[in-house]
């Protein structure tokens, strides 16, 4: 995440001096692959007709849905064709100027490992599954590609401008767990939702959460949540427009403006918000301690 603050300091051993690792593709056992498609048929029958369009294409042209852990080396020369993004292994988290640096140049840094059989459901780092399912078909998709490099460069610029909690929540709320308006109706594409069996359909189904038109400043003031379902989904009308709106606008001033004013917290609505469907918050309250 590109927030995280509890990561080393220097490469670990074994990792290169940009800490990137050998995936070690010739390491995954049976059962490492096996899980990779039990995860995946579980997906591929949840998404169509909840994917947006783009995620839904980049799956098709990469072909992931050959069995067994994608090989990123083979993926990275497709997507590179495609985009001039590639794939690379890096253990775990990594500081936030190796990760910018990394996606400013169209390399995409993922976790190698896959999470155990009894995580299907749920794990909070990100495993292989999530990485490369869940991210990598957007990247295939020129415009979102564009987005994520410029959101590399605005990281860069971001942490020497003390902002990186601000810039950190979009990412959050587009990368991670955004919606899109698509003609068909509402859809998925942050890689949080589509890699998880439950969110996918909370998301986009569920009465609890509010989902509300994205707005920069709005998005930026958002606390989140890492460790549950979301409570507000931020909606773009499209990936051009989600472009053309971070790429012409100087977040300088934006941050300057938001150190002054206070957060908001997860289920709030706000004036100026333009709610899509307001959550009943039912989810939350259902839980202990929420
Ligand atoms: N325009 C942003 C800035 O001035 C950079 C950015 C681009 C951030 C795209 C996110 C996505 O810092
Ligand atoms: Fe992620």
């Amino acid at each position: 995440m590109a927030d995280d603050t509890h990561v080393l300091d220097r490469p670990p051993p074994g990792a290169a001096a940009d800490w990137t690792i050998p995936q070690g593709w010739d390491a995954y056992t049976p059962q490492e692959h096996a899980t990779w498609d039990t995860l995946f048929a579980r997906q591929a029958k949840l998404l169509p007709g909840r994917a947006s369009d783009a995620w839904l294409r980049g799956l098709d042209v990469l072909q992931l849905s050959r069995p067994g852990i994608p090989d990123f080396e083979e993926l990275s020369d497709k997507l590179e064709r495609l985009t001039g993004w590639r794939v690379i292994a890096v253990p775990g988290l990594v500081p936030d100027d190796v990760f910018f640096d990394h996606m400013a140049n169209r390399r995409f840094v993922a976790g190698n490992f896959i999470r155990r059989p009894d995580q299907l459901d749920y794990l909070q780092e990100p495993d292989v599954f999530h990485d490369v399912f869940g991210h990598v078909p957007m990247l295939a998709d020129p415009v979102f590609a564009d987005y994520l490099a410029a959101y590399g460069r605005g990281g860069q610029r971001a942490l020497g401008l003390d902002a990186l909690k601000y810039l950190g929540r979009l990412y959050w709320y587009t990368v991670e767990f955004g919606l899109i308006r698509e003609p068909e109706g509402m859809r998925i594409y942050g890689s949080g939702i589509v890699s998880s069996y439950s969110e996918t359909r909370f998301a986009l189904d569920d009465p609890s959460p509010n989902r509300i038109m994205l707005d920069l400043k709005r998005v930026m003031r958002t606390e989140y949540r890492i460790d549950d379902f979301q409570q507000n989904y931020f909606v773009i009308p499209s990936f051009d427009e989600l472009l053309r709106l971070t790429v012409e606008t100087d977040f300088a001033p934006l941050y300057e403006e938001l150190k002054g004013k206070p957060d908001i917290p997860v289920a709030e609505i706000v004036d100026g918000d333009e709610v899509l469907t307001r959550g009943t918050q039912d989810y939350a309250r259902g839980k202990v301690g929420a």
